[in-house]
């Protein structure tokens, strides 16, 4: 893969961290890397690392030692402020557990992304429509996040995670806490967003029948990688 086509790339990434005078060393000379537009996942028994890692590549840890780069910028290596600046623009999140703001609306959560980064206002609303049709909640706009259905909190989760374009979007067990029925419909949405706007994805799952579905599968292993192809 050439440097350009690389969406992600980490080089001897380890991860330690200590507890009660304990070292854990979570994520053990990891190497790999990532091609822009591919769909991945990243599979592994639980306490394997597997969030570690995407927290490292979502820039919200850093490495102990070694290198990541993000569309060929050296994050591991960066201040905080531009962290900062990274994660809100070229890093979009899903997570199990949604993280939506209880007390907006579907619409305000999604437009939120976009006044961190400045959109101006009429940009802006055009974006948050196309997000909300994209995700299939156009009609829901105005629905707090309790007025809807897990399935629809994490379909206004990926439309914000998406906002800004970002370069790659991470999903850890976005299916965790969905019935299997709206577990298989989340995946469809993101394997066709990954399709239709070519949509860089790094997704961890429990579930080896949904890593099948993806281009490249991962292993976590006791905190090191394995490329299963
Ligand atoms: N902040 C932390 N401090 C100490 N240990 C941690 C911390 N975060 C994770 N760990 C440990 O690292 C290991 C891997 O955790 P994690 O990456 O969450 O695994 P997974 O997502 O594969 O279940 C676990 O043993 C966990 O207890
Ligand atoms: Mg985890």
């Amino acid at each position: 893969m050439s440097k350009t086509s690389c969406a992600v790339r980490l080089e001897n990434v380890t991860k330690t961290f200590y507890l009660n005078n304990q070292e854990i060393n979570v994520l053990k000379e990891v190497s790999f890397s990532i091609e822009k537009g591919s769909l991945n996942s990243i599979i592994g028994a639980s306490g394997s690392g597997k969030t570690t890692l995407l927290n490292i590549i979502g820039a919200l840890n850093i490495p102990t030692s070694g290198e990541v780069w993000l569309d060929n910028e050296k994050i591991s290596e960066m201040s905080p402020k531009q962290l900062a600046w990274i994660r809100s623009r070229k890093l979009g999140y899903c997570f199990q557990s949604y993280n939506l703001i209880p007390v907006l609306n579907a619409y305000d959560n999604i437009e939120l992304p976009l006044l961190i980064t400045k959109t101006p206002q009429e940009e802006r609303k055009e974006r948050v429509q196309e997000l909300l049709e994209l995700v299939g909640l156009s009609h829901r706009d105005t629905h707090k996040p309790h007025e809807l259905s897990g399935g629809e909190q994490q379909r206004v989760t990926i439309a914000r995670a998406l906002a800004n374009s970002p370069e790659v979007l991470l999903a850890d067990e976005p299916t965790g806490d969905l019935d299997e029925k709206t577990g298989e419909r989340i995946i469809s949405l993101l394997l066709d967003i990954n399709k239709s706007i070519s949509q860089t994805l790094i997704m961890v799952t429990h579930d080896k029948s949904i890593a099948d579905l993806t281009d490249n599968i991962f292993e976590m292993h006791n905190g090191r990688l394995v490329d299963l192809h």
